[in-house]
């Protein structure tokens, strides 16, 4: 990762609430993050300290489902809600697989985008790779922004990727509607890679923790909005599950690729709280 001068406030950053990209960031050991994050990380940790190995863990799922879908052909990524570059980013993995991949992130914190964007100017090839802040929630915008960024091809298959975002979206912004926007948008042949926390299933065990979290989420600048198995499998409407369908999180392919956080996970899956499931559009 380029070097980051911590005195250095990028403009439009807010630094009165914490946020959740830079509070991703330190779960996973980054440094795009300033004291009021870190501070309310350190917060949720108390409360419940396994948030940061499941931070961990829905990142490798990033990882695999990404490995997974460029092993199957898929040579374009269009990656919402991004995040702060860290390891495993969607182009580094993609291009593992097929080093002429193109991938387009799309965040709505200026802090991710920024780093996105000096990431990809220092060691992507802006020819393939694209980052533009926006919105998820705008669907018509964020596809006509992503082509006109000249990096993908509208008449290839595509992988959509709502990873550990969609719980960011409320009930109020139909994210239903939202999900069947993209589906339309998308050539066929494409995919979406998605994942979602939960309470569905989940052990009672932490259960006090958990909720303490989400209560302090909802003092930062997004709420967490969890939902029910039923309710992540309907954003795969028109989808067609691939094996092994909707699952929990470290059950997803965890051969596929290293992934040292998901094997903690393995013995008892319904304790990472999240659910996963990549889905094709016939
Ligand atoms: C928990 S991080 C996940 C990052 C990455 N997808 C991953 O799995 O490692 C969630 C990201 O979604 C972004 N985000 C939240 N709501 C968004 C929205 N409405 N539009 C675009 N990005 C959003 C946040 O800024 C944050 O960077």
């Amino acid at each position: 990762m380029p070097d980051r001068d911590p005195d250095h406030v990028p403009e439009g950053i807010d630094l009165d609430r914490p946020n959740p990209a830079r509070i991703y960031d330190w779960f996973l050991g980054g440094t795009a993050n300033w004291a009021i994050d870190r501070e309310f990380g350190a917060k949720a940790v108390e409360a419940f300290p396994m948030i940061r190995t499941m931070a961990r863990v829905g990142r490798e799922f990033l990882g695999r489902g990404v490995h997974y879908l460029a092993r199957q052909g898929v040579t374009q990524f269009l990656d919402l809600g991004s995040g702060v570059p860290t390891v495993g980013n969607v182009h580094e993995v993609a291009d593992s697989v097929n080093p002429e991949s193109r991938c387009v992130y799309v965040d709505n914190e200026p802090v991710a985008v920024a780093h996105s964007q000096v990431l990809l100017e220092q060691e992507g090839d802006l020819d393939r790779h694209a980052v533009f802040q926006g919105d998820l929630r705008e669907p018509e915008r964020v596809w006509e922004r992503a082509l006109e960024t000249g990096v993908l091809d509208p008449g290839q298959p595509i992988g959509l990727i709502l990873v550990n975002v969609l719980y960011f979206v409320g009930p109020e912004d139909r994210p239903q509607e939202i999900l069947a926007k993209y589906r339309d948008l998308l050539p066929s042949g494409s995919y979406l890679l998605s994942s979602h926390l939960t309470a569905d299933g989940v052990p009672e065990e932490g259960a006090e923790g958990r909720d303490e979290v989400r209560r302090q989420y909802q003092r930062s600048s997004s709420e967490l909005h969890l939902r029910s198995r039923e309710e992540f499998t309907r954003f795969f409407d028109g989808f067609e599950l691939v094996d092994p369908g909707v699952v929990w999180i470290p059950e997803w392919r965890p051969d596929e690729r290293e992934s040292p956080a998901t094997r903690q996970f393995l013995a008892n899956p319904p304790a990472s709280s999240g659910l996963a499931a990549l889905g094709r559009k016939p």
